[in-house]
């Protein structure tokens, strides 16, 4: 009997690209999915664990899968980084009632661990880690939209000390050029126009000779492909050969997530970050030169082990002086593993995490606002994303090359993956309005 299976999505870009992977491998062993979770026999959740609430939210929703399946069988399994994160403990935790956990590097064996469950052999896991998978011979499986993502590398070195990733992930490993490119050519075939190429440290990519520009070279001359995204990239590989390239080819986005995380030298030190604040507002200035016009956004983390108010302050400053087009602000959250759980206890109180990341996020909204406003008047490329929006049938949406958001009203004969002129009529900190042209 053909199974039907269900599959959830929390976290990061490159989960979803994992689900469209997981989707490819099942089908390939002849399941079947279904869009409700009370239609299937196997649900899997496939989850981040990058801070404390995303795991309390998986747990949430698996005890409300179990409750709202009652005595139906159904096996539920976890996928992604809470399964390298907490491996078999996840297993033995008897609120859950988990029959099957997968890690970020063993997709291949699902259809093994499902069928293990299945056959009542009692519940199964793999969380191994391997320094070579790259699913490179895998076609994911999208769901229809304009942007497709597109991993070329999957791990990281880094080993920030607050970050979990290293450990749910692995090692740092890249896919040749040559599968990268012929998977965008596929995708462009399939009518996608935009391609964002994922990795957790996407510019520190090399395969034999070629590094993220050779790379960004090729994907961005593949005919048909409209505009070319990367994310998340480090700051510490930037060098002026990807600036140069991006600014000259049309088909790059001016766009880039430069991950800021704190603006104090000590902490930034103790983050093991790897750059000094003078060495990260150099790159901003460097890259402003060298890309005009470029969006940048970021992410901060308050309240970081031993981080005082003064020190806090710098990242304010640096927030003030940079003028990002947006930011994620974040309040350190203890992960089980780094180096900063073993080492430094997590001592800011949530009351100052609560004022800092008030106090960045009022600063960086005015921030936000002024850049959109300053977008009044312009005229800007759109490509169409959706034909309506959160709030509204009668409005559809767009996006700009540097990303903002962009609301027009519904006009008949519109479709998703067209190209909009636009004129730009009003702003609000997170979204443009624009007016067809
Ligand atoms: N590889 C990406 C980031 C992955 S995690 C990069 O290096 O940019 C995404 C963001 O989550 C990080 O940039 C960081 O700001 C935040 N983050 C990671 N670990 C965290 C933790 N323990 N507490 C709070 N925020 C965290
Ligand atoms: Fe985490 Fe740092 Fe690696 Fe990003 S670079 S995934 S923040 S360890
Ligand atoms: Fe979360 Fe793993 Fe992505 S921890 S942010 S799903 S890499």
């Amino acid at each position: 009997m053909t199974k039907c299976v269900y599959i959830e999505t929390y976290g990061c870009q490159m989960n979803e690209y994992d689900t469209e992977l997981v989707r490819s491998i099942l089908q390939g062993a002849h399941y079947h999915f279904v869009n409700q979770e009370t239609q299937a026999d196997v649900v899997m959740l496939n989850t981040c664990s990058v801070r404390d609430n995303a795991n309390r939210k998986v747990h949430l929703r698996v005890q409300e899968i179990r409750r709202a399946r009652g005595k139906q069988p159904v096996a539920i399994g976890i996928l992604g980084c809470m399964a390298t994160n907490f491996k078999t403990a996840l297993l033995e935790d008897p609120s859950l009632g988990i029959d099957f956990i997968a890690g970020p590097d063993s997709y291949k064996q699902l259809p093994s661990l499902i069928e293990q469950v299945w056959e009542g052999q009692g519940s199964a896991f793999d969380v191994t880690l391997s320094e070579f998978e790259t699913y490179s011979d895998v076609m994911p499986i999208r769901q229809h939209g304009v942007n497709a993502w597109v991993a070329i590398m999957r791990g990281c070195n880094n080993f920030c000390t607050f970050c979990v990733v290293p450990y749910t992930r692995g090692r740092e490993r890249s896919r040749t050029p040559e599968s990268v490119v012929e998977e965008v050519e596929r995708l462009v075939d399939a009518g996608h126009q935009q391609v964002t190429l994922l990795g957790q440290n996407v510019n520190s990519y090399r395969s034999g000779s070629s590094d993220f520009t050779d790379l960004m070279d090729r994907v961005s001359l593949v005919p048909g492909v409209r505009r070319v995204r990367f994310t998340s990239p480090h700051p510490k590989d930037f060098p002026d050969r990807l600036l140069t390239l991006m600014a000259e080819r049309d088909t790059i986005c001016k766009q880039i997530h430069l991950p800021l995380q704190a603006g104090n030298d000590r902490i930034l030190h103790k983050m093991n970050r790897t750059y000094t604040q003078g060495e990260y507002l150099a790159l901003v200035d460097r890259i402003r030169s060298l890309v005009p016009g470029v969006a940048l956004s970021t992410d901060i983390i308050v309240g970081f082990p031993t981080e005082t108010h003064e020190e806090f302050l710098d990242t304010l400053e640096v927030v003030k002086r940079v003028q990002f087009d947006s930011a994620y602000i974040f309040k350190y959250s203890e992960r089980p593993q780094t180096v900063a759980a073993r080492r430094f206890p997590d001592d800011v109180s949530e009351a100052d995490k609560t004022h800092r990341i008030v106090c960045l996020n009022e600063v960086q909204r005015e921030q936000s606002r002024k850049k959109n406003e300053a977008c009044i008047g312009k005229e800007e490329w759109v490509l169409m994303e959706s034909l309506s929006t959160k709030k509204s049938d009668t409005d559809c949406q767009g996006r700009t090359d540097a990303n903002r958001l962009v609301i027009l009203p519904f006009k008949e004969g519109v479709e998703m993956g067209q190209w909009a002129k636009v004129r730009i009529v009003g702003a609000t900190p997170n979204v443009l309005k624009g007016e067809w042209q």
